[in-house]
């Protein structure tokens, strides 16, 4: 196995704060650099505001406010503790710190990038960031920005389309985020078909030209990615049947649209020929598809390695930006400038966001030798874990992995669905957000009713759905270690249970 690069860890703070001196200096230097900022920004003024300073105020009042900030930070520390390596859960990745010193640094002078004019610098900065998130996507045209998420973006661009295309039906996996639903009945366009998935939770190819066939399609998404285990549709294929029905290609690559840049070179090229370790040949070749789609959901928070508040959409066709366009009276004066929130379903947003992104993918690059390099642990550790349960004896995995989340049950050769299910039950209420003491946390897909066939053999299935555990491995340090690492001790854990 390709040996783990220890560059990549200073760029984290640590499962156990190891790196949260530089850290410190990095906050302290901006902070430092903000005084200076404010001091100067405007003329100085005759007016003195600040007879006494929180100083003095402290000393008066210091009592109260330290019993509620300690409250506060107490208060904190009631979380799942998703920095750490033993927690995989959700897709919760330990924002860089880059991201996080980024993100402070703007939130001191408040920047909102809805106009030029509320986040001028961090405008900029979203504007770049978009450009490096269309490289990384291979979009060569066209227009994005930044959402507060992967639902947000996903119906803004269902909003474009519809007023673009006016007509058709939305198809899209019954293996897709729940904001597709959701987004329909918001724009109330009830005209939407969830396609059966195949036993490796990828949206049926046969199915969605049947329905193809049938009615016409305004859009069919498809997923790089999908929340439940990480599925990657053939994207391939769908772009086949777009030039055969003609319907916009929309792809939900919110959680997987980073791992494209394990294919991406400095130079911005893609070796067709050479498959990055522990990737699919399936993944790597819809990967490299991803370029065709019409329009694309991208989250930086998942695995972009910023914090929460960043999602984006990329549309291929500038076209979809006018159809939703809106201005206003009072704001938007700057016309030489963009105004992101022209185009925008989303009103004010932050522009630490954009400030957090811009300093981590100016430093931690998004191609194979910067952020593919950290998703390439995750990749890595998926596959192990793959063959780490298929050796077991005891555990089956749901699919084998197309990216790095994995759902995997315990069973004994003839049980039935509800032995199953009672067996994975008991394990997941033990090492899950259930036991807030567990020293793992795992969670579980419920895989319901009308597709659990996919799974479960006709003659076993005696219940309403069925369980599975479901581990995203998001934390690049899981195969870390010389002698024993986070995967091992996973390990231990499964096998003794
Ligand atoms: C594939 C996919 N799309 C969309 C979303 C929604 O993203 P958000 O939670 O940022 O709104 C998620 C979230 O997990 C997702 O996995």
């Amino acid at each position: 196995m390709q040996k783990i690069d220890y560059q990549l860890l200073k760029y984290f703070i640590g499962p156990e704060a190891e790196n949260i001196s530089f850290f410190q200096d990095l906050i302290n230097k901006s902070i430092e650099h903000h005084k200076n900022y404010r001091k100067n920004a405007f003329p100085k003024s005759e007016i003195e505001f600040y007879k006494e300073t929180a100083d003095t105020y402290m000393n008066e009042d210091g009592e109260k406010f330290n019993k509620i900030f300690n409250e506060f930070l107490q208060r904190l520390e009631v979380s799942t503790r998703n920095f750490h390596p033993r927690y995989f859960a959700q897709m919760t990745k330990d924002a860089s710190i880059p991201a996080l010193v980024g993100m402070f640094a703007a939130s001191m002078i408040n920047f909102n990038n809805h106009a030029y004019e509320g986040g001028p610098a961090t405008t900029e900065m979203e504007m770049e960031v978009v450009e490096l998130l269309k490289n990384l996507v291979g979009f060569k045209e066209g227009w994005g920005h930044l959402t507060s998420g992967g639902s947000l973006a996903n119906l803004e661009a269902l909003w474009a389309v519809r007023d673009y295309r006016v007509n058709g039906k939305i198809l899209f996996s019954k293996g897709s985020h729940y904001s597709w639903k959701r987004n329909c009945s918001i724009l109330r366009m009830d005209n939407f078909e969830e396609i059966d998935i195949d036993n490796h939770y990828r949206i049926d190819l046969d199915k969605l030209e049947d329905s193809l066939r049938k009615n016409k399609v305004m859009l069919v998404m498809a997923n790089l990615g999908a929340t439940g285990c990480g599925a990657v549709d053939d994207i391939e294929s769908i772009i086949k049947l777009r030039d055969k029905y003609d319907f916009h290609l929309h792809i939900d690559a919110a959680y997987g649209g980073f791992s494209r840049s394990l294919i991406i070179d400095n130079e911005n090229k893609i070796d067709h020929n050479s498959t990055p370790e522990g990737l699919s040949q399936h993944t790597f070749k819809q990967l490299i598809a991803l370029e065709e789609a019409d329009s694309i959901t991208i989250d930086p928070h998942k695995h972009g390695l910023v914090p929460y508040g960043g999602g984006s959409v990329l549309y291929k066709d500038e076209e979809l930006r006018n159809i939703i366009l809106h201005t206003s009276p009072y704001t938007y004066h700057k016309i030489d400038k963009p105004n992101i929130g022209t185009f925008a379903l989303e009103g004010s947003r932050p522009g630490a966001i954009a400030a957090a992104c811009w300093l981590t993918y100016k430093l931690i690059p998004l191609n194979k030798n910067g952020i593919g390099k950290v998703i390439a642990e995750s990749i890595k550790t998926a596959r192990s874990f793959n063959d780490r349960i298929e050796k077991s004896g005891k555990y089956k995995m749901l699919t084998s992995p197309d990216l790095d989340i994995v759902c995997f049950y315990k069973y004994q050769q003839d049980d039935d669905l509800k032995e199953l299910n009672r067996k994975n039950m008991e394990i997941y209420l033990k090492y899950s957000i259930e036991n807030p003491k567990s020293d793992f946390v795992f969670s579980k897909l419920n895989i319901s009713e009308d597709i659990l066939n996919k799974f479960i053999p006709q003659n076993k299935i005696n219940d309403k759905e069925f369980i599975t555990l479901r581990a995203v491995l998001f934390k690049h340090w899981m195969l870390m270690g010389d002698d024993k690492n986070y995967l091992d001790m996973v390990f231990d854990l499964l096998q003794n249970i």
